[in-house]
């Protein structure tokens, strides 16, 4: 069930980022760092840590039990202006999630005031590139092999039709 997969995913793969970053940073000077200086200056496994931590959780809270669907608020005029229209952005955000090669995030992001699609691979995130993260789908093999075997679109397309936070999305535009 999709309850499962998402139980596992996060008690299990989250978890696991989580303690690695612990254990790694216990007894440094990053023990006192915050998540985000540690991934701006952070390469090799603390990166990839580190990274994978802030990715889930922005994935998590991007997330509603009764999201999905057409964006609300302020986001929806941007997504309007930027994209054309939301079928655009969806259409824009499912092909990049379904053609990042191997591991990897799908993002809607704020670049200088606005709104684009970007991908990017393993651990990889938005702050790295100057961009403003908005909303992001994991399109790992962990997030979606229990419901959907390979279908990773099909995971996409459940995500975007029942769990977008839009909220969530408005609140990081604003911020
Ligand atoms: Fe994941």
């Amino acid at each position: 069930s999709g309850a499962e997969a998402f139980e596992y995913h996060y008690s299990k793969h989250h978890k696991a980022y989580v303690d690695s970053l612990n254990k790694a940073v216990a007894g440094t000077p990053d023990e006192s760092a915050s998540l985000e200086e540690i991934i701006l200056k952070a390469e090799g496994p603390l990166f990839n840590n580190s990274a994978q931590v802030w990715n889930h959780t922005f994935f998590w809270n991007g997330l509603s039990p009764n999201g999905g669907g057409a964006p609300t608020g302020a986001v929806a005029d941007k997504i309007g202006s930027d994209f054309g229209s939301y079928e655009e952005f969806r259409k824009q955000i499912s092909e990049a999630g379904a053609t990042q090669f191997g591991s990897g995030w799908a993002w809607l992001v704020d670049n200088g005031g606005k709104l684009e699609v970007v991908k990017t691979a393993n651990a990889d995130l938005p702050m790295k590139h100057d961009l403003k993260a908005l909303w992001t789908i994991d399109v790992w093999e962990h997030a979606y092999y229990i419901d959907y075997r390979n279908a990773r679109p099909k995971f996409i397309e459940v995500v975007l039709d029942n769990l977008v936070n839009w909220d969530f999305v408005n609140q990081n535009l604003a911020g």
